[in-house]
């Protein structure tokens, strides 16, 4: 059952290059330049109307919601709020009828973002759904909706669901930024080109296992760790962060790079790790100098930069490095070994990867 895996999760890690592919088969049309989902298509006018979106959710599918932000400003020109599901639903919201609440769960059945989902109906918005699980309580009671395509995530710790969402989110933005006259037909072009060779680029990465195991084998008795990112990897710092606490029980924080100076900094010294992520394009040079703020106060870094770099890897403990992409695509690659930093730290620390204490895989009850 575990498709001779050790764990649920290292399965499901690995699912992801097949995992992204069911979710874009039949909508991405590459040799055609089309994106084709029947429930955006169906209704077109309510998302070209739009003057706002709203995601709600839980947990990682919260991350995944904050990278949606990135993409649906940066593609669609359109305003986003990325909402905790438990906070919107008693904050007595403001929600206006041209408003599209996007709730993004794995399971469709987390109690929060089912009542977020009953406010922002009765308020009149037109709710539209991210699920996994096909029939769902969420998947059933959202106005539409497209399913992530991820298969079965057992693993209590979110991974294929999170790039499978991402790549819904993807798909959405790409297709109403060009619909809205956003983006041109070449950069159109070029963003479903690069979308379709993702997997592929997820595939190499996968490879990385024993690189990364030996990293997790200096780290794992790190009693704390943070997690940069800038930009559309900031989301992705927060899940990794999420990732190494739910599963190893280190405590972690994930931050945007430029917040460090307004506090987070105080914590580093030498038994500090500091995982960075420091892509080419993604504010480059800002991060740079932020690695060196953090090395000059003697904290380790575990730096993710793009294939190539000379820059981080002449300062950085540690690089991994993942290859070139369009930087709205980089959260589905540079994910991926943040992951299995967590897998490997969690099995070297003797937990129950699979089935973290304290935590449910659905969680029903707010
Ligand atoms: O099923 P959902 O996507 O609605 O679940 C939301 C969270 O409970 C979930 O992502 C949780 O944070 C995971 N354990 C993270 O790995």
């Amino acid at each position: 059952e575990k498709g001779g895996y050790d764990h649920f999760m290292l399965k499901e890690i690995h699912e992801q290059t097949n995992a992204i592919v069911d979710t874009y088969r039949g909508r991405l049309l590459a040799d055609k330049d089309i994106i084709k989902m029947g429930s955006v298509d169906n209704n077109i006018t309510k998302f070209l109307n739009a003057k706002r979106i709203v995601v709600v959710a839980c947990g990682t599918s919260w991350h995944a919601g904050l990278v949606g932000e990135y993409l649906f400003e940066d593609l669609a020109r359109i305003p986003v709020e990325v909402e905790y599901a438990s906070e919107f639903r008693y904050r007595n919201p403001v929600i206006h009828k041209d408003d599209i609440v996007i709730a993004i769960s794995q399971s469709g059945e987390t109690a929060d973002t089912l009542a977020a989902i009953k406010l922002a109906k009765a308020n009149g918005a037109f709710v539209f759904g991210i699920c996994n699980v096909v029939g769902s309580s969420i998947a059933r009671e959202t106005d539409s909706g497209a399913y992530t395509h991820a298969g079965p995530e057992i693993g209590v710790a979110s991974t294929k669901a999170f790039t499978t969402q991402i790549t819904v989110l993807s798909l959405i933005a790409l297709k109403l930024g060009y619909l809205k006259g956003e983006l041109s037909k070449s950069d159109y072009h070029n963003y479903i080109q690069e979308l379709s060779i993702i997997p592929s680029k997820v595939e190499k990465l996968l490879k990385f296992d024993a690189e990364i195991e030996k990293i997790a084998a200096i780290y794992k008795d790190a009693p704390n760790c943070l997690y940069l990112g800038r930009g559309y990897n900031f989301p992705v710092a927060l899940e990794g962060a999420l990732k190494l606490k739910e599963i190893s029980y280190i405590h972690a924080e994930g931050y945007p790079a430029a917040e460090m100076k307004h506090g987070p900094i105080a914590l580093i010294d030498e038994s500090m790790p500091v995982v960075v992520i420091a892509t080419r394009k993604g504010h480059y040079e800002k991060v740079v100098s932020n690695i060196q703020e953090i090395k000059s106060r003697k904290g380790k870094i575990i730096a993710i930069v793009t294939k190539g770099d000379t820059q981080v890897r002449d300062i950085a403990d540690h690089v991994i490095e993942i290859p070139d992409t369009l930087e709205p695509f980089t959260p589905l690659l540079t994910t991926i070994p943040l992951q299995l930093l967590s897998y490997y730290i969690a099995v070297m620390r003797d937990c129950n990867v699979d089935q973290p204490r304290n935590l449910a895989k659905s969680v029903t009850v707010e």
